[in-house]
């Protein structure tokens, strides 16, 4: 039987690939066979990652890319191009947070939260998305939140920015169901990455997150690694345009 989860021979896109939870998807991707462009801003990082999905015996390359910038993205979308040949898989995970009452938040905060998460993701989808449609298949995997469907105390920005991930994720799986080309979301809970150290380190915050989580705790990076491979593979095909929690039960109440 043809292994549905195999990805050798695929090449995949991760943004914000240098730490956290998109260094956890890359590290997936090549662990399932895929070649990976590893997409972050800091060359070391870029270095240290690229280096690590080598070490699995997978061509994997970092590139420069600031998703705030459209001509920037345009940029690396064709360096990849040129290396690899195309892209099958696109991880949209690059974000930011600024937690801040709603009376008190700047507005340049604001900005920046909903640029990252949310137009950076539209950015660089629109960028690769059209290679795919030319050759009738792709995966599009946007890292969504908890919160996009939930709402909690100073996460304004970040909770418009993830309810708009879903939205937009529905509307790529619409236009391109037809082409080949699969749209979805994750919707991780609290995962122990730098994005969430401040809550980590607070220890009201971090029992109030193991509290309200049906299974009693965070998530560990690595615990991503399954639904990433499944979003990108065969055994996936026939779903677009959903977010999959995963989330320990958060979302069930
Ligand atoms: N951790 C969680 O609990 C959690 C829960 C739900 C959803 N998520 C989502 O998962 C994704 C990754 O989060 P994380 O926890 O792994 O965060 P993280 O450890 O802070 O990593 C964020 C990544 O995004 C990159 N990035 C930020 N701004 C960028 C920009 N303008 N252009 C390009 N890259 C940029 C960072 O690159 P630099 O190194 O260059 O800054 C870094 O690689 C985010 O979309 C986040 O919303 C996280």
């Amino acid at each position: 039987m043809q292994d549905l989860f195999d990805l050798t021979g695929k090449v995949a896109m991760v943004t914000g690939a240098t730490r956290g939870l998109g260094e956890s998807a890359a590290r997936a991707l090549a662990k399932a066979g895929a070649e990976v462009a590893v997409c972050g801003r800091v060359q070391a990082d870029l270095d240290r990652v690229s280096g690590d999905l080598h070490a699995l015996g997978r061509q994997a390359q970092g590139f420069s890319l600031d998703v705030l910038s459209k001509e920037k993205v345009r940029q690396t979308v064709e360096l990849i191009l040129e290396r690899f040949g195309r892209i099958d898989i696109l991880v949209n995970n690059a974000g930011v947070n600024n937690r801040q009452p709603v009376l008190e938040y700047p507005e340049e905060a604001w900005d920046l939260v909903l640029a990252t998460n949310l137009k950076g993701y539209f950015l660089v989808a629109q960028a690769v998305a059209p290679q795919m449609i030319k050759r009738g298949y792709g995966k599009v995997i946007n890292m969504s939140s908890i919160l996009g469907t939930v709402g909690l105390p100073g996460q304004l920005a970040y909770a418009a920015s993830k309810g708009g991930v879903d939205q937009i994720t529905k509307v790529m799986a619409l236009e391109w169901a037809k082409l080949g080309v699969r749209v979805n979301a994750i919707g991780p809970t609290y995962f122990e990455t730098d994005l969430v150290k401040q809550l980590r380190n607070d220890p009201e915050r971090f029992n109030f997150i193991n509290e309200r989580t049906p299974m009693g705790r965070w998530g560990y990076p690595e615990e991503l690694e399954g639904i990433v491979i499944f979003l990108a593979a065969q055994a996936s095909d026939f779903i677009t345009g959903q977010t999959i929690y995963i989330d320990g039960g958060w979302t069930i109440w």
